[in-house]
């Protein structure tokens, strides 16, 4: 099979690289792929959001399949622009996207079909916002309806930032159109997971689970990012919690967009909050996430490829088989220093070659870039070291043993990612 991913992140090269152990692969294409990428697969440089482009690109690779890794796309509806062109595409049509793609329309859907979550005001203007705000007497979250770069969820302490938050999303519009409506809502407190399953539109099947770890610095503390590291399995789940979040979550969601003829197919990533009062949903994501695919899927012992195109020729599916072969993976992300902030680009990596025969160790690449022939620094995020085993002793280990011996001065990475469980 010809396959095209899209994508650049370390998130594409783990599904990149899971995809070629798979025996059906003949070819893969990745756009735009990264430097990490490349070595492994061909990339090609058309961007995520040049929708005509991609279309463009999957038939002139003859793609037997189309994987979509992040969310832009899907929210632009590149698979809807895929089916037109008769492209068989893994992913949520831009109407199912909507689960990530609106906050308002994935609250007002889990509020319909009884999916636990918190409680929440949908506000236009600052008047309601201040109604909502004053409900929760200042300790609540404020999120941008549409999507803004992963930038637009604010979780406020009291009532002077949480009004000041919400005037510069309604009236400064710092998130432009993403923040034409908000959403103010409870603030949960609990342990987070992230539940990921694959569906067809009618069945599922759950491929894993994972904890990510969101701020910067050790001890949850700093501002938020896109994940500095991420644990698989997420120790906050056990066999019965897992189940309660699938008949709780997972399945009324399947089984509810149905009903609402908009069948979700591709993968669906719930974040939850464990509370006191049961698991809760803090958030749909339409696709695998970022770092967490780089601890999901390394630890597949079955054929990733083969389970999406079984699901997609709705072929009955054994939901007891052993999917993964590894107990626990940990990554780590390496960033660059300033990252969330201002950071610098350009820095020449450390010697990742080194590790590339460490069996336990897999490198993927997120922002790097080749300049005359050697790999540098291109994004915050820059690169992430996953380590396998069979505890998180072990993995923890693997990893910080790698991380520590490249010595890098430009990057940072935190020191605690599975630090409480070990
Ligand atoms: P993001 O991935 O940018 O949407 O960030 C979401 C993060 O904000 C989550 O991982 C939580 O840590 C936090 N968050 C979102 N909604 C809530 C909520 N209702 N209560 C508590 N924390 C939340
Ligand atoms: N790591 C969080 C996400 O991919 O949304």
């Amino acid at each position: 099979m010809n396959i095209l991913i899209v994508g650049s992140g370390g998130r594409e090269h783990a599904i990149a690289s899971t995809f070629l152990r798979s025996p059906l692969v003949k070819k893969i294409v990745v756009s735009p792929g990264n430097p990490g990428i490349e070595e492994i697969a061909e990339c090609r440089k058309v961007s995520v959001d040049d929708l005509d482009g991609l279309v463009k690109l999957a038939i002139e690779i003859k793609a037997d399949l189309v994987f979509i890794g992040p969310e832009l796309p899907l929210v632009k509806g590149l698979k809807n622009k895929l089916d037109t062109a008769r492209i068989k595409t893994f992913g949520p049509t831009l109407e199912a996207a909507r689960l990530e793609g609106s906050k308002i329309f994935s609250r007002n859907f889990c509020k319909k079909y009884k999916i636990p979550q918190p409680i929440y005001f949908e506000c236009k203007n600052t008047q309601t916002a201040k109604k909502a705000i004053n409900f929760f007497e200042g300790f609540c979250v404020i999120k941008a309806d549409g999507l803004a770069s992963g930038k637009g969820v604010i979780v406020c302490d009291n009532p002077e930032d949480a009004i000041k938050t919400s005037n510069s999303i309604l009236i400064d519009k710092i998130f432009s159109e993403a923040g034409e409506k908000i959403i103010v809502e409870e603030r949960l407190e609990g342990v987070e997971a992230s539940v990921f399953a694959l569906s067809n539109g009618k069945d599922f099947i759950l491929i894993g689970t994972a904890q990510d770890h969101k701020r910067a610095f050790e001890n949850d503390k700093g501002p938020n990012t896109g994940g500095m590291g991420a644990i698989s399995p997420a120790p906050a789940l056990n066999n019965q919690m897992l189940d309660e979040i699938v008949n709780k979550v997972i399945k009324p969601t399947i089984d509810g967009m149905n009903k609402e003829n908009i069948p979700y197919e591709g993968v669906l990533y719930a974040g939850i909050m464990i509370t006191k009062s049961g698991p809760k949903l803090i958030e749909f994501n339409c696709r695998l996430g970022d770092p967490e695919a780089q601890v999901i899927l390394p630890r597949f012992k079955f054929d990733f490829l083969n389970l999406i195109l079984s699901l997609m020729n709705n072929k009955k599916i054994d939901k007891n088989i052993k999917l993964h072969s590894r107990e626990t993976a940990i990554t780590v992300v390496m960033a660059s220093k300033g990252y969330p902030g201002h950071f610098k680009k350009g820095f020449v990596l450390p010697d990742l070659n080194k590790y590339k025969k460490d069996e336990k160790i897999t490198i993927f690449h997120s922002g790097t870039k080749l300049l005359n022939n050697k790999i540098i620094s291109d994004g915050g995020r820059i690169f992430s070291v996953t380590a396998l085993g069979e505890n998180v002793k072990d993995c923890r280990k693997e990893v910080y043993r790698v991380l520590d011996s490249m010595n890098w001065p430009h990057g940072f990475f935190r020191k605690d990612i599975g630090k409480i469980i070990e």
